[in-house]
């Protein structure tokens, strides 16, 4: 019933935006309405005709995918002179990047890496989805997620088919002994192959982790504590082997009260939002929204909100940056998201990203799930305004 993966998150950088637009804030675009003076030294330098950015050296942006020649290089977003450097940290509630407030906003697009693009087409992908957010593709930085609660590629099931029999609980991920070694050892050699890459923002241990999987299979002893326990196991592991990235959970953020009558409230997923964001090996908090398949179907505009303004009430009490990581619905949408975009950009909350970026390749649409936001669209135009109005928040 709902969205399989959020294999990867992309998340786009920021950096205050004061009365001059500084290195990489938008300045121009169709209804933008913010400042258009670009800080000494810069440019205001077309990205499309949604975008415009302030950039340090002129930048040659190819949106265009001729179809005349096949010898034409790809399509490439070539980068301004500074590199991406440093590790994102936290500092209280907020993100952090070379001592100053980092911003994050963005999409997911879990498509990327899976639909066989080729390099012009992935350059085109993420152009556009660094075009909402006043970055160039160089400024995008990703949150990697190391597996999957649902059995989309691959996913927790397959190590306990694997390692303790097929058709086994789900939940037994958690608290079988090979397969905690098996994640870890996976866990292990994919971080350390990434030790030192900057335009990580940090790893998220699970898409939407829960007690149940694909299979439906459970123990009937899992609970919040057992999945609780096996973050702080996991957690606590990657940090010992990788001291420069953030840690993350990745799960829907749901709530531990067993008298609520509020199924996303009530903790029976295996999940308790505050005991996982109270971890010290957990850096950051997460959490979804998707009213429609969790049957908040009536008035879902305002109980998205009060679910965004809960968490954070969570963050604020952990002092530690928590982001609505995917969020969708999938009529209303303009409607809807200015309303919960309003509620997080007001409420402090650190960070968002939608589910889902979009692009028009020239080999036709990147897949639609039914939220996918497409450039040139009112929708995507206001996930670009957000960005910079988050980005000018802080
Ligand atoms: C995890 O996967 C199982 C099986 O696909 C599904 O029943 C369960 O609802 C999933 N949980 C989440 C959070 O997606
Ligand atoms: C909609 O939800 C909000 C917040 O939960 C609540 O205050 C309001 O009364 C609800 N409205 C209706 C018509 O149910
Ligand atoms: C991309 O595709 C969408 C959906 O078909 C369309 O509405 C939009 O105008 C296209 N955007 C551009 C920039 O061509
Ligand atoms: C620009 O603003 C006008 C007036 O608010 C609106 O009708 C139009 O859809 C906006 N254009 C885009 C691309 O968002």
């Amino acid at each position: 019933m709902k969205l399989s993966a959020g294999l990867i998150t992309l998340a786009l950088t920021a950096v205050a935006a004061a009365q001059s637009v500084s290195e990489w804030g938008q300045c121009g675009g169709i209804n933008y309405t913010g400042s258009t003076t670009c800080a000494s030294g810069l440019t205001c330098t077309e990205i499309n005709t949604y975008y415009y950015q302030c950039l340090a050296s002129v930048t040659t942006v190819t949106t265009s995918t001729s179809s005349t020649t096949s010898t034409a290089p790809p399509a490439t977003t070539s980068s301004p002179s500074a590199p991406i450097t440093g590790f994102v940290s936290t500092s209280g509630q907020k993100f952090t990047l070379n001592g100053a407030t980092y911003t994050v906003v963005g999409g997911n697009a879990y498509w990327v890496g899976l639909m066989g693009l080729t390099t012009s087409e992935m350059n085109v992908a993420f152009k556009d989805i660094a075009a909402t957010g006043a970055t160039t593709a160089n400024g995008l930085r990703l949150i990697v997620t190391l597996t999957n609660n649902w059995s989309d590629y691959g996913g927790m099931d397959v190590y306990v088919n694997q390692l303790v029999g097929q058709g086994q609980p789900h939940d037994y991920f958690y608290t079988n002994s090979a397969c905690i070694s098996a994640f870890q050892n996976y866990a292990k050699t994919f971080v350390t192959r990434y030790l030192n890459e900057p335009t990580i923002l940090g790893w998220e241990l699970a898409n939407e982790p829960r007690c149940t999987g694909s299979t439906g299979t459970t123990s009937g002893s899992c609970t919040v504590a057992t999945v609780t326990n096996w973050v702080k196991t996991m957690s606590a592991y990657i940090k010992s082997v990788d001291s420069n990235h953030l840690v993350g959970l990745g799960d829907e953020g749901w709530f531990n009260d067993p008298s609520s009558s509020d199924y996303p409230y009530q903790g029976g997923e295996g999940i308790d939002f505050v005991a996982n964001l109270a971890i010290d090996t957990i850096d950051f908090g997460t959490f979804h929204l998707y009213p429609g398949s969790w049957g908040e179907t009536s008035n879902s505009t305002s109980w998205g909100q009060e679910w965004i303004i809960n968490h954070y009430t969570a963050q604020a009490n952990a002092n530690k940056p928590v982001i609505m990581e995917e969020f969708g619905v999938t009529s209303d949408q303009y409607n809807t998201y200015s309303a919960w975009y309003s509620t997080v950009q007001s409420s402090g909350l650190s960070g968002v990203l939608i589910w889902q970026a979009g692009s028009n390749l020239s080999s036709g649409q990147t897949p639609n799930d039914g939220y996918a936001i497409y450039p040139g669209t009112q929708v995507y135009t206001l996930e670009t305004q957000y960005a910079a109005s988050m980005k000018a928040r802080g």
